[in-house]
């Protein structure tokens, strides 16, 4: 049993997995900071080499222009066996800035394996690696890597032909991906399916697959007053304060039923079927305990009227104000009029919403409202189409037995509120489907301090994918038509 094989050998070789992971945890590879280039290049080089070792043909690939040069892409493929589908593996090697670094328990890039909690398993948290990257995403394209070494080693090769593509902007808004999707179609075209490994699941032993993420479209928008920085003595009450101004514009863009109120932002919004809302509802989430869990009462509950928080994060649109400058922000007083204030603003988008439609329709809105002799200037911060992919395929069928067989229990079918621009971009532009098979859990910190990627996730995680080698292998590379619930993006 060749796949006894390969599993076998995961469990053997975990410690030398976890030692591989810290290996790459330990690059920093921050892709919004140019500072830190290089190590982003380094990553790509280490995931190159971890490629090689499982048997593919790996290079990297450059992106952007001469001019603006981007991070490499990590680009690598089979040799090409088995009669299953083509797969298209998609990870990201970069990850979030760590600050604020007083917050972290142990440096963010020096990756430390610590105790499970005391307490009841699967209640609190188990063994994890501690750093940044450690779940989002290096931890869960690891998973990947060490379940294709292990086929390689247990079994020769990997029985299915796969190409895999690791980006290195995905935290800075895959700026440079869509040139990049646009320019290797052809190659990407022979793709059946793609898999990705950087959702979540459920909860500890809950496994499941992602069948939607949320689209977004980002802009800071900075409104200008004055011409420079005035004595709020001698000039308050005689100009308007650019913070005043924009944060009683930004104040109108809910309305009391915390709906957003910029005309024509729903316009496109796939409701909901009364089907998908019963089947949530029996879902075993838990919006109390993950209030209590962020520090606050079941009171906490609130957002857009008429819909429960599981179909507000998985379903509806939002705007949200992730950061606000102006005036005076060091320690102390100081008694100024700033000269301008900027806001930066993003909207969560479902099916069918257009991040471009919406970025001109929130800007057009502020126009509308610009105070007598001020001024805006945009900047427009990354975005991604929502991705919302069939349930009904043969190939989520297989990611289905895979993690069932892999952790002994039904998976769940579910949505994440979060965004991975490729999906929607390669539905959009191939007319490619995606399977988000993640292994992340709602308390592992993404993006903050102290992230973290438990052990017993990892394992799940790396035969989770072994398995789905396996039942892919076993598919005809042609499904049957199965379109039904299949969308444009
Ligand atoms: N892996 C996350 C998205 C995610 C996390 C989806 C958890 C589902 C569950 C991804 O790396 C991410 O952070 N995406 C960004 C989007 C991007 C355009 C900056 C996001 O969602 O904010
Ligand atoms: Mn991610
Ligand atoms: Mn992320």
């Amino acid at each position: 049993m060749t796949v006894s094989n390969v599993t076998k050998l995961l469990r053997q070789r975990e410690k030398d997995a976890v030692a591989r992971l810290i290996d790459w945890l330990k690059i920093p590879s921050v892709s919004t900071k140019p500072e830190h280039a290089a190590d982003c290049r380094n990553a790509a080089e280490w995931a190159r080499q971890q490629l090689l070792a499982a048997g593919f043909d790996a290079k990297l690939r450059e992106t952007g222009t001469e001019q603006k040069p981007g991070h490499p892409i990590v680009w690598a493929t089979t040799p090409g066996a088995g009669t299953g589908p083509h797969v298209l593996f998609y990870g990201h090697y970069d990850v979030q800035p760590p600050e604020p670094l007083e917050l972290w328990e142990s440096p963010p890039f020096e990756p430390v394996v610590k105790p499970a909690e005391p307490g009841e398993k699967n209640k609190v948290p188990g063994e994890r690696i501690v750093a940044r990257g450690s779940v989002d995403d290096k931890g869960q394209v690891a998973c990947f890597l060490e379940a294709a070494r292990a086929w390689k080693d247990a079994a020769g090769a990997v029985p299915l032909k796969i190409t895999v593509l690791l980006e290195g902007e995905e935290e800075s808004g895959s700026v440079n991906l869509d040139k990049f999707v646009h320019e290797n179609k052809d190659a990407l075209k022979a793709c059946d399916i793609c898999v990705i490994s950087d959702t979540g699941m459920l909860g500890r032993g809950q496994p499941a697959i992602t069948y939607g993420v949320r689209g977004l479209a980002y802009t800071e928008c900075i409104l200008h007053g004055p011409n420079q920085d005035l004595h709020s003595g001698l000039w308050g009450g005689r100009v308007a304060n650019p913070i005043t101004e924009l944060t009683k514009i930004l104040a109108q863009l809910w309305d009391d039923n915390r709906r957003v109120t910029i005309p024509g932002f729903y316009d496109r919004v796939r409701e909901l079927t009364p089907d998908e809302r019963a089947q949530w509802e029996r879902l075993p989430t838990d919006q109390t305990e993950a209030l209590r869990n962020i520090g606050l009462p079941p009171e906490a509950d609130v957002g857009e009227a008429g819909f429960t928080s599981v179909e507000r994060e998985w379903a509806r649109p939002t705007a949200e104000i992730n950061g606000i400058y102006g005036g005076y922000m060091s320690k102390g007083a100081k008694t100024v009029i700033g000269s301008h204030a900027g806001a930066k603003v993003s909207f969560r988008l479902v099916a069918d919403q257009d991040p471009a439609e919406i970025t001109e329709k929130f800007r057009a809105w502020l126009h509308q409202r610009t105070p007598a002799g001020f001024r805006w200037d945009f900047i427009n911060h990354s975005g991604g189409f929502p991705g919302t992919v069939s349930t009904q395929s043969p190939y989520l069928a297989a990611a289905n037995r895979a993690l069932e067989r892999a952790s002994g229990t039904k998976p769940f079918l579910i949505k994440s509120g979060g965004s991975i621009p490729v999906v929607g971009l390669l539905k959009g532009e191939l007319a490619l489907d995606t399977i988000l098979m993640g292994f992340g859990l709602e308390d592992d910190r993404v993006h903050s301090p102290n992230e973290k990627f438990e052990l017993d996730c990892f394992r799940l995680g790396m035969h989770a994918h072994a398995l789905l080698i396996d039942e892919l292998s076993r598919l005809s590379k042609e499904p049957p038509a199965t379109t039904a619930g299949a969308t444009t993006h």
